[in-house]
C-alpha cells in the first residue's frame, strides 16, 4: 500500500505561484497530494506551473487571475476555491515585490505599491479564508515574509517595512485564530535563487553570499519543504512563529 501523502486531497491556496518560491510551493505542495488554486497576475503567467504539476503528478490545478492588493479580486479567487471544493484547508500568501529606493528619494508610489501588495494581500487573503476556516474549525495560513523584515535592510524600508508587517499580522492572527484550530506561521527566507533575486548585481550578490555561513543561496525548494511541513499534521503544534531559512545568516 502506498504511505498517505502529509498534505493529501487538502485544498491549497497559493498567491505568486507563477514563479520562483511560489511555484515551487505549488509543485512541493501537489508532490504531496494537495489540490491546488493557483493566483498570479495573469492566468497566462500560471501555464508553467500548472504543466509542471500536471507532469509530475498527472493533477489539474485552477488557476485565478487577481491583483492580490484588490480586495474584490481576493474574494474572487476564495469563491471559486469554495465553489470547487467545497472548503479551504491552507492558504500560503506568497506573492511579493521589491521597488528599492534610499528612503530620502523613495516614491510614495513605491512605499504604497509595496506596502499593497507585500502586507495587505496577506490581510485580504487571510481575511477571505478565516471566514471558511472557521467554519470547519480547521486551517492553516503560510506567510512569506523575509529575514529583513526581522534585521531591516538599507534601501527597503518599504520591503522590510512590508515584511515586518506581515510578522505581527501572523502571530495577532495566530492568537486570534488559535481556539478555531487554525494555525498561523511565517516563513521568513533569506537569499533565494529567483527572478526577484537575479536582478541584483554581481557585486552586491558577492557581498550577501559571504553574510552567508552555508556559503550559498537557496533554492525555492528548500523553502517549499518548510512550507510542506508548516501546512501538514508535522506542525499541529506550531503557530505564531516565524521560521527563518537563510543557511545561517540571521541569528
Ligand atoms: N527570493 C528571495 O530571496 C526572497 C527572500 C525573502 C522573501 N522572499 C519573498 O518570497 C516571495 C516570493 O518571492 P520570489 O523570489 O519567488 O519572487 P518572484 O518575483 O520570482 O515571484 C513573485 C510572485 O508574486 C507575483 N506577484 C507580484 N505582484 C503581484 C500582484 N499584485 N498580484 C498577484 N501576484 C503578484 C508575481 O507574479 C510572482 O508570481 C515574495 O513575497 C518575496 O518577497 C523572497
Amino acid at each position: 500500500m502506498t504511505p498517505m501523502k502529509l498534505l493529501q486531497d487538502k485544498i491549497a491556496i497559493v498567491t505568486g505561484a507563477s514563479r520562483g518560491i511560489g511555484q515551487a510551493i505549488a509543485v512541493e505542495m501537489a508532490a504531496q497530494g494537495a489540490k491546488l488554486i493557483l493566483s498570479a497576475t495573469s492566468i497566462a503567467n500560471l501555464k508553467d506551473t500548472a504543466d509542471l504539476v500536471k507532469a509530475q503528478n498527472n493533477q489539474s490545478c485552477i488557476l485565478t487571475q487577481a491583483n492580490v492588493a484588490i480586495g474584490d479580486e481576493v474574494t474572487e479567487v476564495v469563491k471559486k476555491a469554495l465553489d470547487t471544493h467545497g472548503k479551504v484547508d491552507i492558504l500560503v500568501n506568497n506573492a511579493g515585490i521589491t521597488k528599492d529606493n534610499l528612503l530620502a528619494i523613495m516614491p510614495e508610489k513605491d512605499w504604497d505599491d509595496v506596502l499593497s501588495t507585500n502586507l495587505k494581500s496577506a490581510f485580504l487573503f487571510s481575511k477571505a479564508c478565516a471566514k471558511p476556516m472557521v467554519k470547519q474549525r480547521s486551517g492553516v495560513i503560510i506567510n512569506i515574509s523575509s529575514v529583513v523584515g526581522i534585521t531591516g535592510n538599507a534601501g527597503q524600508a518599504n520591503y522590510a517595512a512590508s515584511k515586518a508587517g506581515m510578522i505581527a499580522l501572523t502571530k495577532s492572527a495566530a492568537r486570534e485564530l488559535a481556539r478555531r484550530n487554525i494555525r498561523v506561521n511565517a516563513i521568513a527566507p533569506g537569499f533565494i535563487q529567483t527572478q526577484m533575486t537575479n536582478k541584483l548585481g554581481d557585486a552586491l550578490k558577492q557581498k550577501v553570499l559571504e553574510q552567508i555561513p552555508l556559503g550559498r543561496m537557496g533554492e525555492p525548494k528548500e523553502i517549499a519543504d518548510v512550507a510542506v511541513f508548516l501546512a501538514s499534521e508535522h506542525s499541529r503544534y506550531i503557530t505564531g512563529q516565524v521560521i527563518v531559512v537563510d543557511g545561517g545568516m540571521v541569528t
